[in-house]
């Protein structure tokens, strides 16, 4: 989604601004852009459609001067991806960058035809910087301008600000799109967030919803959603694990596969110590009526999984939503339920408008997310740290399967505060657990084989991916990951569903995955599987070895995963599903880390 550098500098801002963009790729766009106040107090832009390298390109030839700057990459919402729509946009003395979308921007564009100012562009944006320009020419100063501005928009928005004449001010403003401000020693930055600013600064203020910010070389003075002055202590980050480096291997997302075991190890040590479960004390699932769990893509899917744990080992009914749906169903919750929201981003907006739906509706409001500072880390009653570390590739792996882990302790302490299994159970339940990190190692290990399976894969238009029980969401998320990195069209189905419909789609040329471990549903997988063999469907069976001995015979190929983790074993098995997407992805050519039309964190509805 859309990012955001604004930096009131000592040094020429141009090549800081694209450094800041640079590390804002990672979200994805399809278009950049900076504009800068050169020291004559003369506003300028440029702007390049497609990959940073080409503003990059657009600077060399045609430089922008100054001390002072913003820049963004624009993820296109309103109007396509051409120069044209590219951010900043301009109109008089401002120029502003914008995160999120203007709801009521067709309002204000009529308002203002009807003043004689036309828009130019297809953009929502634009808006805002005809609004802003609008009341300077009026007269208003800038802070004043951006305020009557502000009183004036609808929808959710990251906003920075640059004037024409004003070599040391910039304006920052967040309504439901995150926005931080750094302070440099006689310098000041704004950001989407703490990767963008990390080059530049480690002590930055997270602005809370609502607020605008007023920065200077000097400072910043910050006013809340009511204009008043407000205090934001700043926070000191950890400028290396905001480190985005591929570290040797060819993509972002080959390492954060391989990081797994790792991070795995990391979160679990982080929520068993000793053989005991810490948590906070205020998790207690003692009275707890009914779980609702939320989330959107593949957090969903992790939602999806951990709903089998919850009701399985400890008895809670669990209901699970995608949260875009969820936020306009207005479900009727109850007092003794908690809500539980995962995402890795923690900024994703249908998820956070989901948890502010249920604060005060329900008991608890639980944040399962990796970044700490993240807004539903922050608007959580708890916050549960994923502790996966900076997952950079859009197409998140490392996310989800830490994501499982820290689902998977909730779901063993709901089983410990319920009284729902014996001691020793729940004991060997934790051990399986603990030894996931291990298991997944060698799963990672099968990546040779996965590319070798991908060659077959890349020439399928259409793959289905099969599971049953807690394997179906990894098959649903199998199908995610091919669908987003490799364009070849995919679709997860619960096993036992095929015959009620997708059978008809089954011919020698879909492929079939079967995720399917040796567990107590396996039998009733494997006769899924012959229906599908009966029709001359093409399968690979992913098991363990025991899983393949049994039914591997007359599949087109089979995948060995390392059997063991008892009832968390999805999490063993979402790794060969990334695994086969990634080597798909490499085979077929396309952008694996920043896959077409995607955005790593969606901060609009
Ligand atoms: C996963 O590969 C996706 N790119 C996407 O589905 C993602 O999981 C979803 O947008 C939710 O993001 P979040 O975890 O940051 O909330």
């Amino acid at each position: 989604m859309c990012g955001i550098i604004g930096i009131l500098g000592k040094h020429q801002v141009s090549p800081q601004l694209v450094e800041g963009l640079r590390r804002l790729e990672y979200r994805g766009y399809d278009s950049a852009g900076v504009a800068t106040v050169d020291d004559t107090g003369r506003l300028a832009r440029r702007r390049a459609v497609g990959k940073l390298v080409n503003l990059s390109d657009r600077l060399v030839l045609d430089p922008l001067e100054g001390h002072a700057g913003i820049g963004h990459t624009r993820w296109a919402t309103h109007g396509a991806a051409t120069e044209g729509n590219a951010h900043p946009h301009n109109y008089g003395s401002v120029a502003v960058v914008h995160n999120g979308i203007i709801e009521n921007f067709r309002d204000l564009r009529a308002e203002l035809a009807s003043l004689g100012i036309e828009a130019q562009t297809d953009t929502d944006t634009e808006t805002v910087a005809l609004l802003t320009g609008h009341h300077m020419a009026q007269g208003l100063a800038p802070l004043q301008a951006v305020r009557a501005t502000l009183e004036r928009l609808r929808g959710a928005f990251a906003l920075a600000f640059l004037f024409e004449g004003e070599r040391d001010l910039m304006i920052g403003a967040r309504r439901g799109s995150p926005l931080a401000l750094g302070h440099g020693n006689g310098e000041m930055f704004l950001g989407s967030d703490a990767i963008a600013l990390a080059p530049f600064t480690d002590r930055i203020t997270y602005l809370e919803d609502g607020d605008h910010a007023v920065l200077t070389r000097a400072g910043a003075a910050v006013y809340d959603a009511n204009g008043q002055p407000v205090s934001r202590e700043p926070v000191r980050i950890d400028v290396g694990s905001t480190a985005i480096d591929k570290g040797g291997y060819r993509h972002f997302m080959a390492k954060e596969i391989a990081q797994q075991p790792a991070v795995l190890g990391d979160a679990l040590n982080h929520y068993v110590k000793d053989g005991r479960i810490v948590l906070p004390d205020s998790i207690d699932f003692r009275g707890v009526e009914r779980l609702t769990l939320v989330g959107c893509g593949t957090a969903y899917y992790a939602a999806c999984v951990a709903k089998y744990w919850f009701e399985r080992l400890a008895g809670i009914p669990c209901d699970v939503d995608v949260a875009s749906e969820f936020r306009y169903r207005e479900p009727p919750l109850s007092p003794r339920a908690w809500a539980i929201f995962v995402s890795q981003s923690g900024e994703t907006a249908d998820t956070l408008a989901a948890l502010h739906y249920c604060k005060g509706k329900v008991a608890r409001t639980v944040g399962v997310v990796n970044v700490g500072t993240s807004a539903i880390a922050r608007d959580a009653d708890i916050a549960l740290p994923t502790l996966a570390g900076v997952e950079v590739g859009v197409a998140s792996t490392k996310a989800f399967t830490c994501q499982l882990a820290v689902l998977a302790v909730l779901a063993l302490k709901a089983a410990q505060d319920r009284g729902a299994l014996e001691d020793r159970t729940l004991a060997a339940h934790l051990d399986d657990l603990l030894a996931v990190p291990g298991l997944v190692q060698q799963a990672v290990g099968a990546s040779d084989d996965c590319r070798r399976l991908a060659e077959w894969l890349a020439e399928a238009q259409d793959v289905l991916f099969l599971g049953r029980g807690a394997l179906y969401p990894i098959a649903l998320e199998g199908a995610l990951k091919l669908k987003e990195i490799s364009y070849i069209h995919a679709e997860g189905y619960a096993s036992g569903e095929l015959k009620h419909g997708p059978i008809a789609l089954i011919d020698r040329n879909v492929p079939v995955i079967v995720v399917a471990p040796s567990d107590g549903l396996f039998e009733k997988t494997l006769s899924n599987m012959q229906e599908v063999m009966a029709r001359q469907g093409q399968v690979l069976l992913v098991s363990d070895g025991a899983g393949i001995a049994a039914g591997g015979e007359g599949t087109h190929a089979t995948l060995t995963m390392p059997g063991g983790g008892g009832v968390f074993a999805p999490i063993i098995h979402a790794v060969p599903m990334q695994l086969l997407a990634y080597h798909t992805a490499v085979a077929k050519g396309t952008d694996v880390d920043q896959p077409r039309n995607l955005a790593k964190s969606v901060t609009v509805e």
